[in-house]
């Protein structure tokens, strides 16, 4: 698959939901809720997958690193590590937030997003651990701009985002996501409040729901359906 946009990957948005558009597995009983979303997933060719800092801290470290010590000379520059990879992650984390023991995740690479409020001491924690980074923006992202890099600094020419609601609502809120992949569970989760796969803002605003035309559906695990969609 080959991005049709210019000098940006082409972003497909993965997703596993309930009828009710909730994406929390807590109350669905399921045997392995990993199977579900990762199975579909992997045959999404991609050269990186995306997610937002809450879901990435499932992954990165569970200790808190003292940075106290870390160098404060480091320029906010983006640092693409001396590395060799061919699939990389990648975690929308504005304010520095994952620690990481290695630059890996299963087999990929990661790639931290972040913002200039970031610290330089921060900055040396990921250099000492070999990871890449980039600025998306001084105290809000851009994350055309966050593509256009990925694009141009790591050959990233696909690129699927892997959640959670948040994530994948604000790059529907910015225009760009390409194509929808949603794994649809056959259950009604009925929760208010909790999160959907897409949480993009509160309320009615003056934005318009985005509309996508099916190129295909699929039915997996049973009832579950695998439902493809592309950007209109
Ligand atoms: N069913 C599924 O398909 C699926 C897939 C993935 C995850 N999940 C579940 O979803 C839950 C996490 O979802 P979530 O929505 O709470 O979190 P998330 O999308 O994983 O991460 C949200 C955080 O990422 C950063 N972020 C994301 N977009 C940003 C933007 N445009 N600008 C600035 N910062 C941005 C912010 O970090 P800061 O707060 O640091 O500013 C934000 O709080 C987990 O329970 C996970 O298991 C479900």
């Amino acid at each position: 698959m080959k991005s049709k946009i210019k000098d940006r990957p082409y972003v497909i948005c993965h997703t596993l939901t309930s009828v009710d558009g909730k994406i929390k597995q807590t109350i669905w009983g399921l045997d392995d809720h990993h199977k579900y979303f990762e199975i579909p997933a992997a045959k999404i060719k991609a050269d990186a997958w995306l997610v937002g800092r809450i879901t990435m801290q499932e992954f990165s470290s569970k200790k808190k690193y003292d940075l106290s010590k870390g160098r404060t000379d480091i320029p906010k520059k983006d640092f693409v590590a001396p590395v060799k990879a061919k699939t990389w992650c990648v975690v929308i984390d504005p304010s520095g937030k994952c620690f990481w023991d290695t630059n890996k995740v299963s087999t990929e690479t990661v790639i931290e997003v972040l913002t200039e409020k970031v610290s330089s001491q921060y900055l040396d924690h990921l250099r000492s651990r070999n990871v890449s980074y980039i600025f998306g923006g001084k105290e809000k992202l851009n994350l055309e701009l966050v593509l256009r890099k990925l694009y141009k600094l790591f050959n990233i020419k696909v690129v699927r985002i892997d959640g959670g609601g948040h994530v994948n609502g604000s790059f529907l809120k910015a225009g760009l996501i390409d194509e929808l992949s949603v794994v649809l569970a056959p259950l009604a989760d009925g929760t208010i409040g909790s999160l959907t796969a897409f949480d993009a803002e509160e309320g009615y605003g003056k934005r318009k729901a985005t509309w996508f035309k099916l190129k295909s559906v699929k039915k997996i695990f049973g009832d579950f359906l695998w439902i493809r969609y592309q950007a209109v």
